[in-house]
């Protein structure tokens, strides 16, 4: 059995001090020009004060145009520094390991935000978003390195690139609609060559000691779980990456794609010989058992979403109680706000089924 109090090296950038992540939660929270708000300040800090070891942020945008959110944390200009820096030091004081999300939405980034046509790694009619030029493509790399610099800059350990969720970078991995002509588009190397540029960037520009882990959707999204699979194994292969963690929505599910119909989604990647690459999950990881039961089917770290909402201290009652369990949904928002969720974001999370007790309903 695995010590979920348990220190977890990685190959680059410190110590986590034991096997618990924040997930990375978009709170809406932020200044409308992408700048740290206090009541985003507040609900990170919070995480870290109650032992997470790994404490993320949401996906901030590494673009303007890559925006997918109202009151989305930006790092993309030299302005959002000051900011984040604030929120690195408040982070690490705790002891906490300091990440940032890098994300940019592709053809999920609404127009009314951004003011410009999405864009995505090819001509999508539904969502009005146009192909991206080469040049284009070129610059998103860059500007996912120059962030990553920026994080670095500001005092944070490390980067997540968000591959998941139909994001752009998510999207050019998609085998049927990705068919760029040009060298990220068609084959499977080409489609997945941003990763691979994006990686060699970060660990050129950011040094040995800093930690870059990736998102990845393995399954949903228009995704192939055989290439996801595989870019896997490319990524683990580069010793550039020091956690792969996988956007799963229920940890222990069995694969949805036809060709492993049967088989549990898990299974399929610990079944790979990682070395020292590390690796980490989110879904309906609920009480610590669920978080024992992850850690015993593999994963080196078990990431905390909705629990973490709800119990800003979920490692640390955990440790007190080998039985503890988040709080039942739905919550109040008074008891949200004691739990350092702003007022922004309780209107965000009024839009997930049954999170917040309507006024006069039941919850806890
Ligand atoms: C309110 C909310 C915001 C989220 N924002 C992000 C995000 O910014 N980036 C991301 O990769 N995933 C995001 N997710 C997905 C979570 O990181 C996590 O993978 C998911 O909630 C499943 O974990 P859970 O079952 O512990 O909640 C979000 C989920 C929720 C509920």
């Amino acid at each position: 059995m695995t010590d979920l109090f348990a220190p977890l090296t990685f190959r680059h950038g410190p110590t986590s001090k034991n096997r618990f992540m924040l997930a990375p939660l978009t709170n809406q929270q932020s200044h409308d020009d992408g700048t740290l708000s206090d009541h985003e300040y507040q609900w990170l800090t919070a995480r870290a004060r109650g032992d997470f070891g790994v404490v993320s942020t949401c996906a901030a945008h590494v673009q303007a145009s890559g925006q997918g959110f109202p009151g989305q944390l930006g790092i993309y200009d030299e302005r959002h520094v000051a900011g984040l820096t604030r929120l690195a030091t408040g982070i690490k004081e705790h002891g906490a390991l300091a990440l940032v999300q890098l994300h940019h939405a592709g053809l999920r980034a609404p127009t009314e935000l951004t003011r410009t046509t999405p864009v995505a790694p090819f001509d999508d009619p539904k969502s009005g978003a146009r192909a991206l030029t080469t040049d284009e493509v070129e610059q998103v790399v860059e500007a996912f390195v120059v962030a990553a610099h920026r994080a670095k800059r500001a005092g944070f350990d490390g980067v997540e690139l968000h591959g998941a969720h139909n994001y752009l970078l998510c999207e050019f991995i998609e085998p049927l609609r990705n068919t760029r002509a040009d060298r990220y588009g068609g084959s499977f190397e080409n489609r997945c060559r941003v990763f691979f540029e994006i990686i060699d960037g970060v660990r050129a520009r950011c040094g040995d000691d800093f930690h870059l882990a990736i998102r990845l959707s393995p399954e949903r999204f228009a995704m192939s779980t055989s290439d996801v699979l595989e870019l896997y194994r490319r990524l683990v292969d580069t010793g550039a990456v020091d956690l792969i963690d996988l956007s799963l929505w229920d940890v222990f599910k069995e694969a949805s794609d036809e060709n492993f119909l049967g088989r549990k989604l898990l299974e399929l990647f610990t079944a790979i010989d990682r070395g020292d690459t590390r690796l980490a999950a989110a879904g309906k990881i609920y009480g610590a058992a669920d978080a024992r039961r992850a850690l015993d089917a593999g994963l080196d770290l078990a990431v905390l979403g909705r629990a973490a909402i709800t119990n800003h201290d979920f490692p640390r009652q955990t440790r007190d109680d080998p039985d503890f369990s988040m709080r039942a949904l739905p919550v109040t928002e008074e008891t949200l706000t004691l739990e350092g969720v702003g007022p922004d974001f309780v209107t965000y999370l009024r839009g997930w089924p049954d999170f917040v007790a309507e006024v006069g309903g039941v919850g806890a």
